[in-house]
């Protein structure tokens, strides 16, 4: 059924698609009858509660960062099972982000690249409209993570003001951080993946947290583009910066392997690619800190998911959790439902 939709969205301009549907199901959500008979369809059966860094999972499938940049769809993205929705990038202040058309599929790659560029409402606005969700959803299981990043005027030496302004203004809302330091799309933000830049960001954060009556976990994603020298001295670091998880991995600024047309991605130009062509780099960093640290380091498999069998080469390589986001945009709805389903079996 998703095959018809999809092609009536692939004929259309992606952003707008993105918004038109997920605006289409979030009123849908609003009708009690329609949000039961959707929960019905999609809601995932036999799952396997999972608990990572304290926090306890109703299922191991969640939405990646960027998808739900400013909250504003919880409430559609947990009828359809996600266990939980990492939200973001956040910047302190709004940012209309880049020059539109700013997202593009390949759908010969079943892949997509985008430079976005941290468009969201800002770090206030997102605390106001996720303290709303909660006031009116006491007890939904989903699990929220703060993805949070630097605004682009900020330079980077300051940069670790940015992600402590971001964290104590979402601290009481969100359940989980992350420190987005592998987003391609802000100019020289990636560089903050260094030794010096992550020790002042992680003590920033690490000194606030200890003011908070209550203790959140902080992640770190990375980009699957690092070296392998790069990757270790995140790792030796990670017991410093008492890091408490990681995402593996951001979008690739790689264009290898591609099938699509030279020309057609040239045309496209700067931006993260994700999805199929991501799908093994990512599994191969994730097997790669896994046995680096015993498995001693949580970790969010992210790349190139879109089956029940991908989400397990992820888990099986190390992840104790797995996002999709590409996967989403190519298999529809019923991805969450589907992937649970196998995990299970
Ligand atoms: C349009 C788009 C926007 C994204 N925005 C963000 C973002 O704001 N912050 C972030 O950490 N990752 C962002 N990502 C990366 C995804 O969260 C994910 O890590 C990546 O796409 C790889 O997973 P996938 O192959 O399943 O898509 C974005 C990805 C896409 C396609």
């Amino acid at each position: 059924m998703y095959r018809i939709s999809r092609s009536i969205f692939f004929a259309f301009d992606a952003e707008k698609v993105h918004y038109f549907a997920m605006n289409l199901l979030r009123w849908a959500c609003k009708i009690g009858i329609l949000r039961r008979l959707l929960q019905k369809i999609y809601e995932p059966k036999n799952t396997v509660p999972t608990k990572v860094f304290g926090l306890s999972f109703s299922n191991p499938i969640g939405l990646g960062a960027g998808f739900d940049k400013n909250a504003q769809y919880l409430e559609a993205l947990s009828v359809l099972g996600f266990g939980f929705v990492e939200i973001g990038t956040v910047t302190p202040l709004p940012q209309t982000g880049n020059e539109k058309p700013r997202l593009f599929r390949l759908p010969k790659d079943k892949a997509l690249i985008n430079r976005m560029g941290f468009n969201n409402e800002g770090a206030q606005t997102i605390a106001h409209t996720l303290s709303k969700w909660r006031t009116q959803n006491p007890s939904s299981s989903l699990i929220i993570g703060g993805n949070i990043g630097k605004n682009k005027s900020s330079p980077n030496e300051d940069a670790w003001k940015d992600y402590l302004t971001c964290f104590e203004t979402l601290y009481d809302q969100v359940d989980y951080f992350v420190v987005n330091v592998s987003s391609p799309n802000t100019p020289g933000l990636r560089a903050l993946q260094e030794k010096d830049s992550l020790l002042s960001i992680f003590s920033a954060l690490h000194q606030s947290r200890t003011q908070q009556s209550k203790w959140k976990p902080i992640l770190l994603k990375i980009a699957p583009d690092l070296s392998k020298e790069q990757v270790d001295e995140i790792l030796v670091l990670s017991s410093d910066i008492h890091l408490d998880g990681i995402i593996v991995s951001n979008t690739t600024i790689g264009r290898d392997r591609l099938v699509t047309d030279k020309k057609i991605v040239e045309k496209i130009g700067a931006g993260g690619l994700s999805g199929l062509p991501l799908q093994e780099r990512s599994s191969e960093l994730i097997k790669y800190i896994h046995t680096q640290t015993q498995g001693q380091l949580p970790i969010i498999g992210s790349g190139g998911v879109f089956t029940g069998k991908d989400a397990v080469e992820k888990l099986q390589a190390g992840a104790n959790l797995v996002q999709v986001w590409t996967g989403f945009i190519y298999e529809g709805p019923s991805i969450v439902r589907k992937i649970n389903r196998w995990i299970h079996h």
